[in-house]
């Protein structure tokens, strides 16, 4: 079972501190959101297979190296979407799935309410982008869906989460490789993380419903 990446990095933790803050306006913390995305995504891309590939410089042939497997980003709607751009200039080849999942509000289960996924050809690495990881239900809810769909290795990449939400995907999802750049010890009764940085959708898209 692989243990959960701490990426850890200097840059990693004051950009996380600015993202926590109140005083960060929407298009401050979109910004934040895509660096860490992209800190993010070179750690949890370390460990793709390479196959050889022949090149031709302007003074010679040698050999170099191609991805040898597909890679899908799979961002969750809503707030996974900031996360999508920068990881995807890293692999501009890769394929966008998305899924969308929101949180019911009185019981924090995850409700599916978007998912297209191709008919056959699933592709081997999966990386699942969610800025929040905090039951871990809706992470588990979209491992689910890729794993059925055929998906042969997954992978989180996730700004803050909860030591629970970790520890449940430890348990219920235990070949995923989860990567965050910040673990947070308390989820509250309303099932945020605390100290967090409060909803992150809401704080991407300046959305705040009333009550
Ligand atoms: C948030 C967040 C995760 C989920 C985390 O989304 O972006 O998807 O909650 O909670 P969990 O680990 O307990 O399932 P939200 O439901 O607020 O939807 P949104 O992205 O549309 O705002």
């Amino acid at each position: 079972m692989p243990s959960p990446i701490l990426v850890e990095h200097p840059l990693i933790k004051r950009h996380v501190t600015e993202l926590r803050s109140t005083a960060t306006a929407p298009a401050d913390f979109r910004h934040l959101v895509s660096r860490l995305a992209a800190l993010l995504a070179y750690e949890a891309t370390k460990d793709l297979n390479l196959m050889p590939v022949e090149v031709e410089t302007p003074m010679a042939k040698t050999t170099g190296h191609q991805l040898s497997e597909s890679i899908g980003i799979v961002p969750i709607l809503r707030a996974g979407l900031g996360m999508v751009e920068p990881v995807l200039d890293f692999l501009p080849s890769a394929e966008v799935w998305h899924l969308g999942l929101y949180r019911d509000e009185s019981t924090a289960e995850p409700v599916e309410y978007y998912s297209r996924l191709s008919d056959g050809h699933p592709v081997d690495v999966a990386l699942v982008l969610d800025p929040m990881l905090a039951t871990g239900g809706s992470a588990i809810a979209a491992l689910e869906t890729l794993k059925r769909w055929g998906a042969k290795r997954t992978k989180i990449l996730s700004i803050i989460a909860s030591e629970f939400g970790i520890q449940r995907i430890a348990e219920e999802s235990a070949d995923t490789q989860v990567y965050v750049c910040a673990m947070d010890p308390i989820l509250n009764d309303d099932k945020f993380i605390v100290p967090g940085l409060g909803d992150a959708g809401d704080r991407i898209f300046n959305t705040y419903p009333t009550e």
